[in-house]
């Protein structure tokens, strides 16, 4: 029954997605510049401390600040550490992916707090979560979370809508078996609406990154 459930919901997910991609004239663009791969594994061996204290363990992703000027260069002023977690127990090859974009927090909610991992069990899916730039330890400019209020307001600027969405479209979360499988989006940090309804004074930046990020989020 719960199963049933969770593939309804998720079809009806679904099509609500597949019914928005026409509406936004997606256009047709390079898919966004990564670092290189070995940064980024690099970046997968650091440990992060764990702060929500994730039983499955959480790393960090390499993720470019700002992803439309973004020149392949790894450092302070260009990449940061954004912190995610994968369960990976339930997953069979070519099963989906559920990918949770997690909330605005202090501590990022960890997936065993979320309803993705039961969903796994009866999909055979993996399942992530990817911290939201600029809360708890995924800070760029080695910002530190606990002092925003005294954060130099220039240093927000890559905080954009574009940005979150497009660290969704670069972030790989190292499982070799992933490549074939289709992705299910979750998005728990209310850019839902965001992302759906087209707005005609969004930039041009903004239509991008939302169209490369309906693709990549295919049901
Ligand atoms: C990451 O860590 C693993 C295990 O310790 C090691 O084999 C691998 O070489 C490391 N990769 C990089 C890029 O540092
Ligand atoms: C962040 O700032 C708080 C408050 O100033 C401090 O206690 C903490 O040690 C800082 N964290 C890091 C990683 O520097």
């Amino acid at each position: 029954m719960l199963l049933q459930s969770i593939i309804t919901a998720l079809t009806v997910f679904g099509s609500i997605l597949v019914q928005a991609i026409p509406a936004l004239q997606l256009r047709q663009s390079a898919p966004p510049k990564s670092p290189p791969d070995f940064a980024i594994q690099q970046t997968l061996n650091i440990s992060t401390g764990n702060p929500s204290k994730c039983a499955a363990g959480i790393r960090y992703f390499l993720q470019p600040i700002d992803h439309a000027t973004y020149d392949g260069t790894v450092g302070d002023g260009s990449t940061f550490y954004q912190q995610f977690e994968v369960i990976d127990k339930y997953f069979k090859p070519r099963g989906l992916i559920l990918f949770f974009q997690s909330t605005e927090n202090a501590n990022m909610v960890c997936l065993e707090q979320l309803a993705g991992p039961a969903w796994a069990a009866g999909l055979g899916a993996l399942v992530v979560v990817l911290e939201h730039r600029y809360f708890g330890i995924s800070c760029p400019y080695r910002l530190n979370y606990t002092e925003m209020a005294t954060w130099p307001v220039p240093l927000l600027k890559p905080l954009t809508l574009d940005n979150v969405l497009l660290d969704s479209v670069t972030f790989y979360p190292g499982q070799p078996t992933m490549e074939d499988s289709r992705v299910y989006l979750v998005q728990g940090a209310g850019h839902t609406a965001d992302i759906i309804m087209e707005d005609p004074a969004d930039s041009d930046g903004l239509k991008e990154a939302r169209g490369a990020y309906l693709e990549t989020m295919k049901a």
